[in-house]
């Protein structure tokens, strides 16, 4: 039997994390840029979909990305509280607000965390049951007449289905469905989409943050789908369409295949598909890869049976700075300087993780990587508090410094040049020691320190404590003027109202779009970037076969659809109906 997967992905994750602090960002081109170093600005991380029309992408310079889309919007990641680096705890926060919503679905879905912001959801059991459940109650029937209207965003991987408009959408989908009566497999990832909806849908009513999935019969397929349609869209690939989907598929695509290995196959097999891999001589295959041939031919093939393995936190908390080149640390004063910083940030986060996952960390293990080699150590912890951390950490470290003239350990120079310190607290054991006061006491006194911060950075910052906002230069805003929202409306933006000057006001019904019963002017529509046209244009288009279809009395029917239903997609029944939760 095979199993039942999603990938869940968010859509430009640490751009939404922006966006919704700052909600006048929503629907706007945003950028953000990694913390600074040494006064050179850091490159993209995250790059909002309102500003990849621009062809601004990740990895480019600020500098680059301006030149591209002069009136985009800079959001920077926060520099740490006690050390010179980025902090991604504001990120680490939103992705926990998801992961709340993941692992309180449904006690039989199985989540694996596999980034910040991504998942593996594990729906084999979830399906089977809610499949036996509806052949029980025969509700399946009903269920697959009304299953097209719990399936607003899913496209189907058909190949064709990157080119494709709503009304073929929504066909293909329709014909899936309709032969899916007679296939439990195809039943299961019908019923795995439906519920992938519904949890996406979850998702943005608690935290806001919309973003994209991928549905199929194991992880490399679900998560190779995920990426055909976003954002805020979701793919289903039934197993018939996975040798079609990968024929063309290029190979550093396919998860796992981005790196060395994915290079190592299309060099030396001089090609750059996976459909090519399949149809790369077999005896050729022995020859070039004589311990991975199978496993290569079965991925060919779109088999891949890692299991999803339920994590719902990590197995490891690390802190960790870089000193490249110049940078590197060549005193003993330095070092403990760092060291101290980076054993805060860690006793920071360890606190955090003991009180919202109650356990605690047995070991930390340090690592110093230097121009003479990687000396590391593992230490047993015997408190949180960063004084104790400290010491203990200097007294084991202190004595790889190779400076011979050593005479006082706590200054001079320090042999040879540290590049990167590394902490990392590890073996996490479930409860909260009783000795664990001290750690609290810290903390107290941290927030009443932090609340007094807050306050002074609230003062000149207008309330907006991490993000620095830069705004464009004046001369430079809106070169052609993009149209304003006034703010959004589930998956839509609402254009502005009739005192929105930027959008030249239409004269005539003519020149207003109509959607979901909002009014678009066409004119401000002409602007809207490529992508969240096309999201648009889907709406549109269904509105249009609609209002086609009532005015033809629904001539356009689908094969084995219900005459009253195929007239109006309507919802007979809440999902809720059909599927009842299960709760942990
Ligand atoms: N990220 C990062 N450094 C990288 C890759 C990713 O800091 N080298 C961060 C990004 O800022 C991003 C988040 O991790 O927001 C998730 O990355 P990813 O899913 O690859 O990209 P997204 O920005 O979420 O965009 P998409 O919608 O394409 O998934
Ligand atoms: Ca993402
Ligand atoms: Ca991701």
């Amino acid at each position: 039997m095979k199993r039942v997967i999603s990938l869940i992905d968010m859509d430009c994750f640490y751009a939404q994390v922006e966006q919704r602090d700052n909600p006048s960002l929503w629907g706007q081109p945003v950028i953000v840029v990694q913390h600074s170093r040494q006064g050179i600005e850091g490159g993209i991380l995250a790059v909002s979909y309102e500003a990849r029309p621009f062809g601004v992408k990740r990895g480019m310079t600020v500098a680059e990305a301006k030149l591209k889309c002069p009136q985009i919007s800079i959001c920077h990641v926060p520099i740490g509280e006690y050390v010179d680096k980025a902090d991604i705890q504001k990120y680490r926060d939103a992705s926990a607000e998801v992961f709340r919503v993941l692992n309180n679905y449904d006690s039989q879905i199985i989540i694996e965390k596999a980034s910040v912001d991504e998942a593996f959801l594990d729906l084999s059991a979830y399906t089977n049951q809610k499949l036996q459940e509806l052949r029980e109650n025969e509700g399946l029937e009903e269920f697959l007449q009304a299953a097209i209207t719990y399936l607003p965003t899913t496209h189907l991987a058909t190949g064709e289905d990157v080119k494709e408009n709503e009304h073929l959408r929504e066909d293909v989908l329709l014909e899936y469905i309709e032969n899916a009566r007679n296939c439990t497999e195809n039943l299961l990832l019908l019923i795995a989409a439906v519920t992938v909806e519904q949890i996406r849908q979850q998702i943005h009513e608690e935290t806001q943050f919309f973003c994209s999935a991928g549905v199929g019969n194991n992880k490399m397929m679900a998560k190779l789908v995920c990426a055909r349609h976003k954002p805020r869209q979701q793919t289903l690939i039934p197993w018939f369409y996975v040798r079609e989907i990968l024929r063309l598929t290029p190979i550093g695509d396919v998860r796992g295949f981005g790196g060395k290995m994915g290079n190592r196959i299309q060099e030396m097999l001089n090609i750059t598909l996976m459909g090519e891999l399949l149809e790369v001589d077999i005896s050729q295959l022995i020859e070039t890869f004589p311990n991975q041939h199978e496993y290569l031919r079965s991925v060919a093939e779109g088999h891949c049976d890692e299991p999803v393995r339920p994590r719902k936190e990590s197995s490891s908390i690390a802190v960790s700075k870089n000193f490249p080149g110049k940078l590197s640390i060549r005193s003993v004063l330095e070092l403990k300087k760092w060291l101290d910083g980076l054993t805060k940030e860690l006793a920071k986060r360890l606190a955090t993780d003991q009180a919202e996952n109650k356990r605690t960390a047995e070991n930390l293990v340090y690592s110093l990587l230097t121009e003479d080699g990687k000396p590391q150590k593992t230490l047993k912890i015997t408190s949180y508090h960063p004084d104790t951390l400290f010491e203990q950490i200097w007294a084991a470290m202190k004595g790889l410094n190779k400076t011979n003239a050593t005479k006082n350990e706590d200054s001079g120079p320090w042999t040879p040049p540290i590049l990167n310190i590394s902490l990392s607290a590890t073996r996490f054991q479930p409860g909260i020691p009783a000795q664990n006061r001290s750690i609290h006491e810290w903390l107290y006194e941290k927030k009443t320190r932090k609340s007094r911060r807050k306050a002074a950075i609230y003062d000149e910052n207008d309330g907006r404590e991490d993000v620095i906002f830069v705004e464009p230069p004046e001369k430079l805003k809106k070169p052609n003027p993009t149209p304003k929202s006034t703010g959004t409306d589930g998956d839509f933006i609402v254009l502005g109202s009739d005192s929105d000057d930027d959008v030249v006001q239409p004269k005539t019904d003519d020149n207003w779009i109509f959607v979901d019963g909002k009014k678009f002017s066409k004119m401000a529509w002409r602007h809207l970037p490529p992508d969240i046209k096309k999201h648009y244009q889907h709406r549109i288009a269904l509105e249009e076969a609609r209002a086609l279809k009532s005015k033809t009395g629904g001539s356009r029917k689908r094969a084995g659809a219900h005459t009253d239903n195929a007239q109006k997609p309507k919802k007979p029944k809440s999902l809720e109906s059909f599927f009842k939760k299960k709760k942990p």
